[in-house]
């Protein structure tokens, strides 16, 4: 069945403007229904959780934990007690470089961390600040990350986690996570994906992924601000010692220590995020009406049609628009099959430079025709830094997004050319 667009627009209020919404990579729209469900909760049923015992109290609890079972659903969680709700996906990545770190003397100074040149700083800067010992794995030319570096650091180093994204925030490419995960746990390291990215435009599942910790936050999911997920494997999370001091994270307190209660509460000290929570279950509820099959179709057709009438603009170069790098000894068979990953495993985004004109200049032109793009480097700086540009403009798609759309924006960016030029 194909997904009905108009109809699925009318539930975006915000969709009712003279709008061209294309960031949906820095934060999707949210249908009437999530708003609906935070407005109720705060008009009507706001309390803390796990704390009173009054009746709100004991309904605000439930609600929350309906929504961390939601979670797990969404993700095939093997429990409840493996989601953690954060505050944003980089606090889960951060909850995990200080609290897995401060476990395992290795990563804190003498162990490593393979990243990609994909990386969002969100899991980047976290791994820095532990003091972990980096490995870059490079992407070829096609923006597909080069696993036979990631072969040679198992091999050659004592690597305690590979930390790698599910889908790259500018190229929209996306690594071979199953191959990455079997090749790590063959070399006796974790994985940590950043999903980020990911969750809105492909289906995850972490027990079929083998993953050991997978991050994601609500509002790029049609879900509200203010509330990640960290999902982790039981075993780990038990063995982590929790990372944020506070209420409801102990089971005991004296004048001379504290014992961290189970999990997830362990990990979730102060007033959680719980209208989010709630906020949510309800975006997660409403993205259900969907099959999977068909956001996928949809999204890759607007992606198709966008690289399609982008690339025949003038001076517009698609990225990445990089060199191989002078090691890469491959034949022409090689390249072929890298291509076809490249077309298969590319979705959610891109990011394009247009000759002698900054994308600054270049968005702030469309934004006042209210099509709304992001520009600079998008929180990945190591990426622009081996494409060789310091910035660049991206276009990424939510479920709501039209080939119309795609068709304005690309007359907009011829015009804007010609101002600019
Ligand atoms: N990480 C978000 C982006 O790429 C904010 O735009």
């Amino acid at each position: 069945m194909t997904l009905d667009i108009s109809a699925i627009r009318r539930q975006f209020p915000i969709l009712d403007q003279e709008l061209i919404y294309l960031d949906s990579a820095a934060t999707a729209q949210k249908p009437q229904i999530v708003i609906d469900a935070l407005k109720e909760f705060y008009a009507k049923k706001n309390a803390n959780v796990h704390r009173g015992m009054h009746g709100l109290a004991e309904q605000a609890t439930t609600a929350y934990e309906n929504a961390r079972t939601s979670v797990q659903k969404f993700i095939n969680a093997a429990s409840p007690e493996e989601i953690i709700f954060t505050k944003s996906c980089t606090e889960s990545i951060n909850l995990v470089a200080n609290s897995y770190s401060s476990r395992r003397e290795g990563v804190r100074g003498r162990g490593s961390v393979v990243l990609s040149l994909l990386e969002h700083h969100s899991n980047i800067v976290p791994w820095m600040m532990c003091g972990a010992h980096l490995h870059w794995i490079n992407i070829d030319e096609y923006g597909n990350t080069r696993l036979e570096q990631l072969d040679t650091y198992l091999k050659q180093e004592n690597i305690e986690l590979v930390a790698i994204t599910g889908q790259s925030n500018v190229l929209g490419t996306r690594p071979p996570l199953k191959e990455i995960i079997q090749k790590a746990h063959a070399a006796g390291a974790y994985v940590l994906v950043d999903a980020a990215q990911l969750v809105a435009h492909h289906q995850v599942n972490v027990q079929e992924l083998d993953c050991d910790f997978l991050a994601f936050s609500a509002h790029k999911l049609y879900g509200p601000t203010g509330i990640g997920v960290l999902y982790g494997k039981r075993e780990l999370l038990e063995k982590m010692p929790p990372f944020i001091g506070g209420g409801m994270m102990i089971k005991e307190a004296t004048q001379t220590g504290f014992t961290p209660a189970d999990i997830p509460q362990k990990f979730e000290g102060g007033t959680p995020p719980i209208a989010q929570a709630i906020g949510l279950a309800a975006a997660l509820e409403w993205l259900e009406q969907f099959a999977w099959k068909d956001i996928e179709e949809h999204e890759h057709a607007l992606l198709k049609h966008a690289e399609h009438i982008l690339k025949n603009i003038d001076g517009l170069k698609i990225l990445p628009a990089c060199h191989p790098e002078p090691d890469e000894g491959r034949h022409a068979q090689d390249v072929m099959v890298r291509r076809a990953h490249h077309d298969m495993e590319r979705s959610g985004c891109l990011s394009f430079v247009l000759d002698k004109v900054h994308p600054h200049d270049l968005t702030d032109i469309l934004g006042e025709q209210g099509i709304c793009l992001r520009a600079g480097h998008h929180c990945a700086m190591p990426l622009h830094k081996r494409l060789n540009i310091p910035a660049s403009t991206r276009v990424s798609f939510g479920i709501y997004n039209t080939i119309q759309e795609i068709d304005i924006l690309a007359d907009a960016i011829q015009h804007a050319q010609k101002i600019l030029q």
